[in-house]
């Protein structure tokens, strides 16, 4: 299959570009391509003429998407949606990431595709608003919902992935304190890319919500990656109100991934023996 993958060094895209090494893939990187540069992208994907992009490029450091809602819209939907046009225009399916953020967290039991969204800040909002423009633009779409990615990449925005991040801290020596009262299913980027390979060979197109399986605060993941590194660092809980982020995120966030059961797809492994992959693949524990 001839693939483009946009992001293709972030911490999604280096995955998939591993998981589709029989396809025919075209990497594509920022700068040199800007999904913000609607003129340049017609020109780039009319000449590689794919049967499927998938974007994963993404304005997504939570807390600057509240004082830089423009940069959030420009990537997050205004680049979505002309991305969604060239989609139908050139014929190619179009499989593009959202957040499990899209929902406010008062249904307090797993997310299914067909709840209804509330996102609480504006990262979530331009994501909604990204998802709107490949439901209602792109005739042949893949748009996947996912939570709390850990990927060997490690995330290209924000630097590092959660894992990674509590593991230089400890090194460090730093206080570590983890928020204790948001419920999420942090997910492997490996499985997440194999998952949507999977996906796209088929023709059962729509909305789908794709993590690992199973769910815990950011405290217990924190808590769970130290046990399994044998490390025991001062690991303090703490509550959103007392961490004082800048933005509002859900106090639960689990995504159901109901549909994919639905149509057959592999499951995910749980969390935990997700991350136990992730550490061993790192050399960070033995296999
Ligand atoms: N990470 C998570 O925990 C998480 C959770 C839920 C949903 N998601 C969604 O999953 C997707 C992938 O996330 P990720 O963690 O793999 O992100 P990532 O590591 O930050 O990767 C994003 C990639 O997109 C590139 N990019 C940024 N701006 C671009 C632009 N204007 N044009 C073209 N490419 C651009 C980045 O390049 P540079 O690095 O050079 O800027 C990077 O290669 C995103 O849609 C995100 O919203 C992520």
């Amino acid at each position: 299959m001839r693939i483009v993958v946009i992001g293709a060094d972030g911490q999604l895209g280096s995955d998939l570009v591993k998981t589709l090494a029989r396809d025919e893939v075209s990497s594509l990187y920022y700068p040199d391509f800007d999904v913000t540069r609607p003129e340049r992208m017609r020109s780039v994907l009319q000449g590689l003429r794919p049967a499927a992009v998938i974007n994963t490029a993404a304005f997504h450091r939570v807390d600057e998407c509240e004082d830089d809602p423009g940069s959030s819209f420009r990537v997050n939907a205004i680049a979505v949606r002309d991305l969604a046009r060239l989609a139908s225009e050139l014929g190619f399916i179009l499989v593009h990431f959202s957040t499990d953020y899209v929902f406010d967290g008062r249904k307090g039991a797993p997310y299914i595709e067909s709840d209804a969204p509330n996102p609480l800040n504006v990262y979530a909002v331009s994501k909604l608003a990204g998802e709107y423009f490949v439901r209602s633009l792109a005739e042949k779409h893949f748009l996947i919902r996912t939570c709390g990615l850990f990927g060997e990449a490690s995330c290209r925005e924000k630097g590092y992935n959660f894992v990674d991040r509590m593991i230089a801290l400890a090194e460090e020596g730093k206080p570590l304190r983890v928020v204790d009262d948001q419920w999420v299913t942090p997910t492997s980027a490996a499985e997440l890319a194999e998952r949507t390979s999977d996906l796209i060979r088929t023709d059962e197109y729509g909305l789908y919500h794709l993590t690992s399986e199973g769910q815990c605060t950011w405290f217990q993941f924190a808590q769970e990656a130290f046990s399994l590194l044998g490390r025991n660092p001062r690991l303090e809980p703490v509550d959103s109100k007392t961490f004082a982020a800048k933005a509002r995120r859900p106090l639960y966030s689990v995504l159901e991934n109901k549909r994919a059961k639905e149509i057959g797809l592999k499951d995910f492994s749980s969390w935990n023996n997700a991350l136990r992959v992730y550490l061993e693949k790192k050399g960070l524990i033995p296999r």
